[in-house]
């Protein structure tokens, strides 16, 4: 018995439970990329709600092609640290640990204000239609292949951001290598069609993901907790495969884990979904038989799972989304034996703003 309540150290972080926010995305900054107060007072309501862990929404890494959707943040100058560092003191200040997701949008590029141009691996656009609650577009562009120079400033994006969300005060970050966003994509065969050492073999596609987690922890020294999320679907395409299945991923994980990553975050339709070409375990059943790197598991976590998941993998953490949308006090309801809601869509919509959200339970107040 692993109690979910219970505190746990998290590689450098002593977290107050077993429960993360997930990341997610609420297009609610300042269209220069700066969060703002509305941020501050959405993550203070999480940490009040009793998460013990909260991951921000993906956030862009540079002034170049990360940035992914309109209204999203970044980590990239003094005004955005500081609008960040108002948004940890707030967390810290109700007793919770937070750290920020770094992400480069790649090939799934709605708005981005330094250019109009998508990078990608390859001439590649995502499948299906861009997502409606982030922007109205309506098609996806087609990128350009990254040359190495623009792998290069990827890379050091990716490493400024890093110790800039030192800077700010976080207690770690998350890379975003999941859900078909850049990093993700140079992992997938479908996006990744290129000859050169960054693609072709899956030892040649984790180059770029071993570069960036390397870079990272050389920017951030040793004691500040780096991780990464990972998933095989993307956010258009969620039963994409990797074709060399579970020993692929375990070779991700070992990658990352020797690259100097202290955590995996795995994400799929359902923690225990067993999806791979061959093999019968779970994203997170094989991330965890990996020695030496600390867990956080996410899909589809409720009150109804959580304690057996807890009991499962005992030194993991468990990432909430759905149902934290629906309940940002999910955690304190658990404790207090409170209903706990299902999630309304239409509180995202038309935008998946915070404003929107806000509205919506205005009007939804019984
Ligand atoms: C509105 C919304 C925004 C999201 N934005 C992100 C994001 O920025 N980064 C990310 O890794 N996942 C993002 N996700 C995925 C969630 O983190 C999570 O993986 C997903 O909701 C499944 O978890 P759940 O079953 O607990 O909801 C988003 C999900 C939603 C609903």
């Amino acid at each position: 018995m692993s109690d979910v309540m219970q505190s746990i150290k998290f590689n450098t972080i002593e977290v107050p439970n077993r429960f993360a926010l997930a990341p997610m995305t609420r297009t609610s900054a300042e269209p220069d990329g700066t969060p703002n107060a509305l941020m501050a007072d959405h993550y203070e309501r999480y940490a009040r709600g009793g998460f013990g862990l909260v991951i921000t929404e993906g956030t862009y890494t540079d002034g170049k092609a990360s940035q992914g959707y309109a209204n999203q943040p970044g980590i990239i100058n003094e005004a955005q640290i500081d609008g960040w560092k108002t948004i940890v003191e707030r967390v810290h200040a109700a007793g919770s640990k937070i750290i920020v997701q770094l992400m480069h949008a790649g090939a799934q590029f709605q708005a981005n204000r330094f250019t109009d141009q998508p990078q990608a691996p390859s001439e590649v656009t995502p499948k299906g239609a861009p997502l409606g609650f982030y922007g109205d577009q309506t098609e996806w562009q087609t990128p350009s292949a990254m040359t190495r120079t623009d792998i290069q400033a990827a890379v050091e994006g990716f490493a400024h951001s890093a110790a800039n969300a030192k800077a700010a005060g976080f207690d770690g970050i998350e890379i975003h290598g999941a859900n078909g966003y850049l990093l993700n994509q140079f992992l997938s065969t479908y996006f990744n069609q290129r000859d050169d050492e960054y693609g072709g073999s899956l030892e040649n596609r984790l180059r770029l993901v071993v570069e960036v987690v390397r870079a990272i922890r050389e920017a951030v020294g040793e004691d500040f907790t780096v991780g990464i999320r990972l998933s095989q679907g993307t956010v258009t395409d969620p039963d994409h495969q990797l074709p060399e299945g579970e020993a692929g991923f375990r070779q991700i994980v070992e990658a990352v884990r020797d690259a100097g990553a202290d955590f995996v975050h795995t994400t799929d339709g359902d923690v225990n979904r067993k999806h791979f070409v061959e093999g019968d375990e779970s994203l997170a059943g094989v991330a965890a038989s990996v020695e030496g790197i600390g867990l956080i598991l996410n899909g589809n976590i409720d009150e109804t799972n959580c304690q057996d998941v807890a009991n499962q993998f005992p030194d993991a953490l468990l990432a909430v989304g759905k149902k934290a949308l629906a309940n940002p006090d999910f955690v304190q309801r658990l404790k207090d034996g409170k209903e706990i809601a299902d999630i309304d869509f239409a509180m995202l919509q038309p935008k998946a703003t915070i404003s929107n959200e806000l509205a919506w339970r205005e009007q939804n107040a019984a």
